[in-house]
């Protein structure tokens, strides 16, 4: 949720801002706005604007940008509606402080009540302009400096929040903190940036710091960074290299960064397997895997913890570990699973998956399972993440940055590892034989070819696009280790395009959603399956008996389905554990061109944000 850019230095700040704001906007685009301290004037002058970046910079034209200090915002609102006025930075009572912020101040209302008694008044709705106005009021009654005042206010909130405040009479400093919302600092020469991920930062440095929660900073203009905790103990701040370059967060030739991403599948799914697979030498080893490997061995089960697309790679994760490595697997939506005190002892293993690191729920729920003792497993791909952080040992899924709001790479990524683990541990168990083992192994290596067969496969998939785009429902359908990807094609359909769809198991429309078919409901079938292929067949029958318009998903050459089905996109064979990575496909093309032909924003439907960081 939301993107925070901050600077100070010797640079102009205004561009470094903007560019920062349009690297960020994935993550929340209702508004955006900057606070800026022009020298010559003594004022700060702060731009506000609902809508995307871009109507900030055209609002901004002509207007006193002079400033080597400054903060901006673009904001995915959780308390007050998204306009002119609710946007950041939010000023004190007096105006002379300025604060950008992400997250919820959950205690909001009685802060702000007891200001009001005190005969503060506020602009805005949101919770952000109490955090502010309490800082001042602390200040001032305490007489403290700036920094204190902010330690001592955020001792008292409850929540989450990333700040970076700017003080009008001090445009040689910015202070920052955060709390469950993700803060990085980068260290430039004699500047300091700050933003919410690295992707702001990357182009001018790669030294940063990430702050841990409860973690205040004090960057100053001669290059003097201080850094303490809300209990007030001073902390040695570890600098990091960055690993990331300024290609990964550009479009290149493509229109949409959602394309871009599923083009890349056939690299991020190499990447994710790099060092931990040789097929020549026939073996598999996962290293964060090796690295916890008693406790996983003596684990009575695994429960896998995750939200929206990484639960879906989560419930194939349940049919991996099961089928190859007979281990017991739990999946839990973390926000469920953080508010219902489920049993959960020392010899479970959770396993959260994660494509930003970030998500609050997730984070929660391993929160809360470390607390009873569990062992905590990431499949993380944003490095260096607060769940990255959090859990015992992990595995990165090394895609690159997602900046499309709907998952795509991640997703691959994801389901690559956990095939990996699940063939790793599957074989040091002794539950596959070498022989199975070994073809799994090279099955997993051929899988970037296949997918980049049907990638090439594009235009015949737009075109099925472009037949059923006028829809306005579609069921999607799959069984065994393709019921998650029904799911997940639904998902990603109603994300950005906002067709309504739902995904089942093919085997549990008739226990309902059958009463919903006649010629207007296309139902989606993944039926690429080896196994049950008769009983897919049954069940296109029945949709077909009733009307209904089939696309099917079906492996090379079956002739069976392509005489019943309307539409069928073949994709090669492979191994049943491994199918999802190459059915899914598809199912993420064919949304991203529906989506592309109604006029959808793919890269930033409406109403998201790519990352949660709010519950
Ligand atoms: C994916 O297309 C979604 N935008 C969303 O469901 C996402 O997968 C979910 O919010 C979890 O995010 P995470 O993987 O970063 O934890
Ligand atoms: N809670 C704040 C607001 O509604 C910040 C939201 C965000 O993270 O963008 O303005």
């Amino acid at each position: 949720m939301c993107g925070i850019v901050a600077y100070i230095g010797n640079k102009q700040a205004y561009p470094i801002i903007i560019n920062g704001l349009r690297r960020l906007e994935y993550r929340g685009y209702d508004s955006a706005g900057v606070a800026l301290h022009n020298r010559e004037d003594g004022n700060m002058h702060v731009y506000k604007r609902k809508g995307k970046v871009q109507e900030l910079v055209d609002f901004v034209k002509k207007k006193p940008i002079e400033s080597t200090i400054g903060i901006g915002h673009t904001r995915w609102a959780t308390h007050g509606k998204p306009d002119n006025i609710n946007a950041h930075p939010h000023l004190s009572g007096s105006g002379r402080l300025a604060i950008i912020h992400n997250g919820i101040i959950e205690n909001y209302d009685s802060i702000k009540k007891a200001l009001i008694g005190e005969g503060h008044s506020f602009t805005s709705q949101t919770d952000t302009e109490v955090l502010i106005h309490l800082i001042e009021a602390i200040q001032e009654r305490d007489n403290l400096n700036l920094e204190e005042a902010v330690r001592v206010a955020l001792s008292q909130v409850v929540g989450a929040y990333a700040i970076v405040i700017m003080d009008k009479e001090n445009p040689n400093q910015l202070i920052a903190a955060r709390k469950a919302s993700p803060l990085v600092i980068g260290i430039g020469d004699g500047e300091f940036f700050i933003a919410s991920d690295a992707t702001p930062i990357v182009e001018y440095t790669q030294k940063v710091v990430y702050l841990n929660d409860e973690e205040i900073a004090v960057v100053n203009r001669d290059g003097d960074l201080t850094l303490k905790t809300i209990a007030n103990e001073l902390k040695t701040p570890f600098v990091q290299q960055l690993e990331m370059n300024i290609e990964e967060l550009e479009k290149g030739d493509y229109e949409y960064f959602m394309l871009k991403e599923i083009f890349e599948q056939p690299t991020s799914i190499t990447s994710a397997m790099a060092g931990r697979i040789n097929a020549g030498e026939g073996w598999i080893k996962v290293g964060g895997l090796m690295s916890t490997y008693d406790k996983i061995a003596a684990a009575k089960r695994f429960i896998i913890a995750a939200c929206g697309t990484s639960w879906h790679a989560g419930l194939i994760g349940e049919y991996l570990f099961e089928e190859l490595a007979r281990i017991p697997v739990e999946v839990e939506y973390a926000s469920e699973m953080r508010y219902r005190n489920p049993i959960i002892g020392t010899d479970d293993v959770i396993i959260a998956l994660s494509q930003s690191g970030e998500t609050a729920d997730t984070m929660a729920a391993l929160e809360m399972a470390k607390k009873k003792g569990a062992t905590l497993y990431g499949i993380v791909n944003s490095v260096g993440s607060s769940i990255a952080r959090i859990t015992d040992a992990g595995s990165y899924i090394h895609a690159g940055p997602e900046i499309g709001v709907a998952s795509t790479k991640a997703f691959t990524g994801q389901v690559t590892v956990l095939a990996l683990m699940a063939i790793n541990l599957g074989y040091e168990r002794g539950r596959i034989p070498r022989s199975y083992y070994l073809q799994l192994i090279s099955e997993l290596e051929r899988i970037p070819e296949k997918v980049q067969t049907i990638l090439e496969k594009n235009d015949q998939i737009k075109f099925i696009a472009g037949e059923i785009k006028d829809i306005s429902n579609a069921l999607y359908l799959g069984r065994g280790y393709n019921f998650p990807v029904a799911l997940e094609g639904a998902l990603k359909l109603k994300e950005i395009s906002y067709i309504h769809a739902e995904g089942y198991p093919a085997a549990e429309m008739k226990h309902g959603p059958i009463a919903l078919i006649d010629e207007n409901m296309p139902v989606i079938i993944i039926a690429n399956n080896k196994s049950a292929h008769e009983k897919i067949v049954s069940n296109i029958q029945e949709v077909k008996a009733r009307k209904g318009q089939v696309i099917a998903i079906v492996t090379e050459g079956d002739t069976v389905i392509s005489e019943i089905a309307d539409y069928v996109i073949e994709i090669p064979e492979t191994d049943e554990p491994l199918s999802p990575l190459l059915s899914v496909i598809p199912l993420q093309l064919l949304s991203y061109h529906i989506a592309l032909m109604r006029g959808c924003n793919v890269d930033q439907p409406r109403n998201l944000a790519k990352s949660v960081t709010v519950e």
